[in-house]
C-alpha cells in the first residue's frame, strides 16, 4: 500500500514540481489549492505528465471543515505545506493578510492533522529568516530574524513548529529553507507562471526574453560583490522538489524532525543570471543598472552540508540548466 501525501498549494510552482517527484517515488498524492496563484490547467498538465488522474480539492487551508473532509476521504501519512503568500514587497502592503494566510493557515492545517492523527509535516520555509547573515555560506544555526512581514511569518511558523514538536514527540517536522528557486520541468509543461509583474529575478528576465517586458532593471550595481550586483543561491526547482521527497521520506522512516537549507552553496550575481539567460535564449537581453531595492541584502548563499548529511540531498543542476528549462517553458507557454 503506497503512502499518501497531502500537498497544500500543490498546484503552485514548487508544489506542482514536487507532485511529479513524489509520484515518481511511489507516493500517492492529494492536492489542495485555492488557485489564487496557480492556473487550473496545471492539474491537466500534471495528469499528462503522470499519465494518471490527479486528486485535487479546490479550497483554502483555512477551511477546517474542508481539511477534515480530505482527511476523512484519505488516510494521509504526511503533509507538505506550500500554501502561503510569498511576495516580500506585497507583504509590507498587506501584513495582516500575510499573517492570516501564512500563520493561521499553518495552525489550521496542524489542528486538522492532529484531529486526523497525521503527525508528519514538511514546511516550506525560506532563507529570508536569515536576514543579512553575518557569515557566508550561511549554516542552519545562523541567527534568525526578519526584515519584512513575509519574513516575520516564516519565522513565526518555524518557531511555532518548534514549540509544537517540543510539546509532544508524536510530531515530526521537516523545515526546508529555500534559497532562490528557479527553472522549470524539462517537459516545458509546468513552470513558474506568475499572474502579474514578477517580483523575482528569473521570471522577470524570462518576460524580457519573450518580449512581454521591455528591459530588466538591475537593482543596484554598487554592492560589495564581484560585479557590484546582488548575489543569491539559485536552486533548480527539480532539485528542490527532490529535496522535499527526501524530507518526507526521512520523517516517515525516522519520526524525527530536521531543519535544512535547500540551496546549491554557490552564489551567482544578477549579471551572472542575466548572461546565462541570454545564452539560453540565444540573444542579448536589454537591461539597465537601477537604484537598489528597499530591503535587499548584498549576498546570501547556503551552506548545504546539513541537507547532505541528514537527507542525502545535494543539488545537481546548475545555472545553465535553470535558464534553459525556464526559456523552454516560457517559449512554449507564450504560444499556448
Ligand atoms: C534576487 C536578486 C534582486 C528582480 C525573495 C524572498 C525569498 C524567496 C525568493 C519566496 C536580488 C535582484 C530582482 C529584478 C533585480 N521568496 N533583482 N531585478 O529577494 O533574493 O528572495 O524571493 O520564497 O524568500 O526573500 O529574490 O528574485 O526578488 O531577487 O535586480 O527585477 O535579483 O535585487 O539581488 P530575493 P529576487
Amino acid at each position: 500500500m503506497s503512502q499518501k501525501v497531502l500537498l497544500t498549494g500543490g498546484a503552485g510552482f514548487i508544489g506542482s514540481h514536487t507532485y511529479i517527484e513524489l509520484t515518481k517515488a511511489g507516493f500517492d498524492v492529494v492536492v489542495l489549492d485555492n488557485f489564487s496563484n496557480a492556473r487550473p490547467d496545471v492539474i491537466d498538465r500534471l495528469e499528462v505528465l503522470t499519465a494518471a488522474p490527479v486528486i485535487c480539492y479546490k479550497g483554502d487551508v483555512l477551511d477546517g471543515a474542508l481539511l477534515d473532509q480530505i482527511f476523512a476521504d484519505h488516510k494521509i501519512d504526511a503533509a507538505i505545506h506550500f500554501a502561503a503568500l510569498k511576495a516580500v514587497g506585497e507583504s509590507a502592503d498587506i501584513p495582516l493578510e500575510y499573517m492570516n494566510t501564512n500563520i493561521a493557515g499553518l495552525y489550521s492545517l496542524l489542528r486538522a492533522m492532529d484531529r486526523a492523527g497525521t503527525n508528519a509535516l514538511v514546511f516550506s520555509s525560506s532563507a529570508t529568516v536569515y536576514g543579512q547573515p553575518d557569515q557566508l555560506p550561511v549554516p542552519e544555526n545562523a541567527p534568525r530574524g526578519y526584515t519584512n512581514p513575509y519574513g516575520f511569518t516564516k519565522l513565526a511558523c518555524e518557531q511555532s513548529l518548534e514549540q509544537v514538536a517540543a510539546s509532544d514527540s508524536k510530531w515530526a517536522f521537516g523545515i526546508l529553507r529555500y534559497f532562490n528557486p528557479a527553472g522549470a520541468h524539462d517537459s516545458a509543461l509546468i513552470g513558474e507562471d506568475p499572474s502579474d509583474i514578477p517580483n523575482n529575478l528569473m521570471p522577470y528576465i524570462a518576460k524580457v526574453a519573450t518580449g512581454e517586458l521591455a528591459e530588466l532593471a538591475v537593482f543596484g550595481g554598487d554592492y560589495d560583490t564581484p560585479d557590484g550586483t546582488g548575489v543569491r543561491d539559485y536552486i533548480h526547482v527539480m532539485d528542490l522538489a527532490r529535496g522535499h521527497v527526501l524530507s518526507v521520506k526521512a520523517l516517515l522512516e525516522s519520526g524525527t524532525s530536521h531543519t535544512v537549507n535547500l540551496g546549491t552553496g554557490i552564489g551567482y550575481s544578477v549579471l551572472d543570471m542575466l548572461n546565462a539567460y541570454a545564452r539560453a535564449a540565444g540573444k542579448p537581453l536589454p537591461h539597465r543598472i537601477a537604484p537598489r531595492r528597499q530591503g535587499d541584502v548584498a549576498s546570501v548563499y547556503a551552506d548545504p552540508t546539513q541537507a547532505r548529511d541528514l537527507l542525502g540531498f545535494t543539488a545537481e543542476l546548475g545555472l545553465d540548466e535553470m535558464c534553459a528549462s525556464s526559456w523552454n517553458w516560457v517559449s512554449r507557454r507564450k504560444n499556448t
